[in-house]
């Protein structure tokens, strides 16, 4: 009997359907829709300790993109290929009224076997660790610890890109040692070898690792020849998932099969919900697909997943990494001499 249950260290999930952390899920009424829409879990808009997070709220600013890097409206009708370029800012809510709010939602949310995730974005490691142990003490069942925004080096001290694995060993023990909850750490894309970083925040003390996060990009205007909102932005779109899926599919192969992932950056629907678990996730977050086309695409993802699920008679544990524990190596390939003649241009013969 298919099942789309899935099991993350001491958590069980009723589907691998999360919503992801953003604008989306700044309000009460934001993480209500999350969790009408049918997801195991949804992660609260982060907050740290900072006034300066606070403060950059105000100078956020979003731009959907096509293939052409022509501005599309923001009309929550966005292609599924749309590029989201950007910069946020953290949660501007006082840290007990944020708190509220999530403990309660979380209290309703168990009744129906869901659950709402606290996120802490790393700036000061003592705050972080405080701020942990006061969500825990609150009753907060899972903590969502980031430390891999794309904007550590945009916005210095007020969030934090780790890619250092001994650094990032340090701080997931401070915090996981501080609290008996599980801690999902959120690392970063920017890296040489997301992997690596992902067996050290298990190496910490992580439950889950939640690999990865978006990158920094830069896209020049042709009109006003400047840069897109005038800064350095965070980008992402579809077109991040195959790199998400090989670092999935790497991590799976670094930390064993029994450690569970989960995927981020790059899902849009159900179906590359679907593609991620395949590369080796447990279950998969969609954060700007909903920003950018509301919650509908929540329980579209989560229909899909059943679908695929009921329709080959599977469930969800066993598809995990079933595609990454099939890839082969270039040199264990039979060799096809000519084969790269029917791809070039016919002037290239
Ligand atoms: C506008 C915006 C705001 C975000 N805010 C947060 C945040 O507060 N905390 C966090 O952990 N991630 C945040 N993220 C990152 C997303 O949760 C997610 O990791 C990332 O966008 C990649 O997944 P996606 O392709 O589904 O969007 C934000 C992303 C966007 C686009």
């Amino acid at each position: 009997m298919a099942s789309t249950e899935i099991t993350i260290g001491s958590v069980s999930l009723k589907n691998p359907v999360i919503c992801g952390s953003g604008e989306h899920v700044m309000t009460e009424a934001g993480l209500q829709s999350a969790l009408d829409a049918g997801v195991g879990a949804v992660v609260a808009k982060s907050i740290n300790e900072t006034q300066a997070a606070k403060d950059q709220l105000d100078r956020t600013d979003y731009a959907l993109l096509d293939g052409d890097w022509n501005r599309l409206p923001w009309d929550f009708t966005a292609p599924r290929n749309a590029t989201l370029a950007c910069r946020s800012g953290l949660q501007k809510m006082d840290f007990d009224t944020w708190l509220e709010i999530i403990t309660r939602l979380d209290a309703t949310a168990a009744n129906s076997g869901k659950y709402v995730i606290g996120s802490i974005i790393l700036a000061d490691l003592d705050a972080a660790v405080d701020m942990a142990q006061r969500m825990a003490a609150a009753g907060v069942r899972i903590l969502e610890f980031n430390i891999g925004t794309p904007y550590g080096d945009e916005a210095a001290g007020v969030v934090t890109t780790e890619r250092a694995t001994a650094r990032v060993t340090e701080i997931v023990k401070a915090v996981c040692d501080a609290v008996y909850i599980p801690v999902w750490a959120k690392i970063t894309g920017q890296s040489e070898n997301v992997a690596a970083l992902a067996q050290a925040a298990r190496a910490g003390g992580a439950e889950t690792v939640v690999l990865m996060g978006r990158f920094l990009g830069m896209i020049p205007e042709l009109d006003t020849q400047a840069p897109l909102l005038g800064t350095n932005l965070g980008t992402g779109g579809g077109w991040a998932l195959p790199m998400t899926c090989y670092w999935l599919a790497k991590s799976r192969a670094a930390l064993g099969a029994d450690v569970p992932l989960i995927g981020m950056n790059g899902a849009r629907t159900g179906n590359d919900v679907l593609r991620m678990i395949l590369a080796g996730a447990h279950a998969v977050e969609i954060s700007s697909a909903v920003f950018t086309n509301g919650f509908s695409v929540l329980a579209d993802a989560v229909k899909t997943v059943e679908s695929y699920l009921a329709n080959r008679d599977q469930n969800t544990m066993e598809i995990v990494g079933r595609a990454a524990d099939r890839v082969v190596s270039f040199s264990g390939l039979p060799q096809r001499p000519g084969f790269w003649e029917q791809f070039v241009p016919p002037e290239a013969l």
